[in-house]
């Protein structure tokens, strides 16, 4: 029988016996890496013809870009939401690379209520169900420029609660923009707050941290 295997040894043999004509054979790690599934694609995976844009299938097995602890009646007020911010594979790596998010790159944000309990750590608090799930998908050819959540180099998208089958921002501008123009020097997203971003360096000081802002 011809296993991939002995094919591969009998052109092993093949380019020893023509060794001064022929070019070496592979590495045997490139020749694995030919026969590897291709890598995913996240956007095409949620992002359909028309624009719309869904909940991705897995995205809390993706890596966590970073987790914030907020009160949501503001300064003084009990801490009672928890966000977490997941981005799709290879996301990190294309940022510390080029500074931004690669065109396909995905981020959801997951906002939950808090639980507390007092454990020997101190007193805890862990996150509980989800309120709402926000999903941005990155675009930088602005390519659906007509499309009511397509712009400044994103597609947007809001879900209540686990439910993945009903958009519910009526607008990138109307639902998500106003509030994210602080970040627009950093692609509008937050990046500063995100250790991982900042590949061992210190922390930056966000301008939209800045109060007078
Ligand atoms: C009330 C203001 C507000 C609105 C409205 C809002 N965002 Fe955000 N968003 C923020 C802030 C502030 C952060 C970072 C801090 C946090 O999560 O508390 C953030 C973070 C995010 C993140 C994580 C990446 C990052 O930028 O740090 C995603 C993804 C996100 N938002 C998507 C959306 C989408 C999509 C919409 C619209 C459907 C939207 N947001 C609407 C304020 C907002």
């Amino acid at each position: 029988m011809i296993t991939f295997r002995n094919a591969l040894l009998a052109g092993a043999v093949v380019l020893a016996i023509g060794a001064c004509a022929q070019p070496p054979a592979p590495p045997a790690a490139q020749v694995e890496a030919a026969g590897a599934p291709a890598a995913r694609d996240y956007a095409a995976e949620i992002v359909s013809a028309d624009g719309a844009i869904g909940v991705p299938a897995d995205f809390d097995r993706w890596p966590t870009l970073g987790s914030w602890a907020t009160a949501s009646a503001g300064e003084g007020a009990p801490v009672d939401e928890w966000h977490q911010v997941y981005v799709s594979p290879g996301g990190i790596e294309s940022y510390l690379a080029n500074g931004k998010f690669a065109d396909g790159t995905v981020l959801v944000k997951d906002v939950r209520g808090f639980a507390a309990a007092t454990l020997n750590t101190g007193h805890a608090h862990y996150p509980t169900e989800v309120a709402v799930r926000f999903v941005m998908v990155k675009d930088s050819t602005n390519a659906r420029a007509d499309h009511p959540l397509w712009g400044d180099g994103w597609g947007w998208a809001l879900y209540n609660g686990t439910d993945t089958t009903t958009q519910a921002a009526p607008s990138y501008e109307e639902g998500c923009q106003a509030c994210h123009v602080p970040a627009t020097s950093t692609d509008y997203i937050f990046a500063e707050a995100y250790p991982v971003l900042r590949n061992g360096g210190p922390a930056a000081t966000p301008s939209w941290a800045n109060p007078a802002q």
